[in-house]
């Protein structure tokens, strides 16, 4: 875990340019709360949580690297946002029952930490989980994301985690390239969920 961390801290002690949010995460804004408290898991160097907070969230970052949560934190005050980063390793004790509108997960697995992430969520509250998948239609895997079929997704995997919520979106296997209308294989999957409001 420690070496692990290591190697991502001199990552992040490498990379230059503040990265762009996620472009799903902003052409799916709409099925996201409107606000609230958001939660954004693994948050890296924190782009979306940096979006989120922009788009009117109060906004948690957690991470265990802390070069990312301190560049976080300058970014964020060099934007006048608002970001509060955690610097810890993400277990399933870090999380409590029923407390964020929005949890934002994205390039990070840790099946052991699903069902705390989604008992965190307040009823009506949504989940975005978007990570790499072993989809045997990308030839070249190992050029992004982790080399590790551990790390990466099975086929529907992310539907049976969220099998208690009512899924808004949910995309795996290929994708409609709009501009040549042809069929993409994707290298991630996503899931758009939302926590049943106790009636
Ligand atoms: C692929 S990066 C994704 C960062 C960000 N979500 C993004 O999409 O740009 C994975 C992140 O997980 C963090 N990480 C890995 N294991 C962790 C753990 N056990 N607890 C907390 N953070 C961890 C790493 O420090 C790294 O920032």
């Amino acid at each position: 875990m420690k070496e692990k961390i290591q190697r991502w801290d001199t990552t992040y002690q490498t990379v230059l340019d503040y990265p762009a949010p996620n472009n799903d995460l902003i052409r799916y804004r709409d099925l996201l709360p409107k606000h609230g408290l958001a939660l954004d898991v693994a948050c890296g160097l924190g782009a979306d949580a940096l979006y989120l907070a922009d788009q009117g969230f109060d906004v948690s970052a957690w991470d265990a690297s802390i070069v990312a949560i301190t560049r976080l934190q300058k970014e964020a005050k060099a934007r006048a946002l608002s970001v509060t980063t955690s610097c810890l390793e993400i277990t399933p004790e870090a999380f409590t029952k029923a407390r964020f509108d929005l949890v934002y997960v994205h390039r990070y697995l840790d099946r052991d930490i699903i069902p705390a992430i989604i008992q965190s969520l307040k009823p009506g509250g949504v989940l975005f989980y978007q990570t790499f998948t072993q989809n045997t239609a990308i030839e070249s895997q190992t050029t992004t994301g982790p080399t590790s079929r551990a790390y990466r997704l099975v086929a529907n995997e992310l539907l049976t985690h969220c099998r208690a919520l009512d899924v808004k979106l949910f995309m795996d296997g290929f994708t409609l390239n709009i501009k040549t209308g042809g069929l993409e294989a994707r290298a991630q999957s996503l899931v758009v969920a939302e926590k049943r409001d106790l009636l």
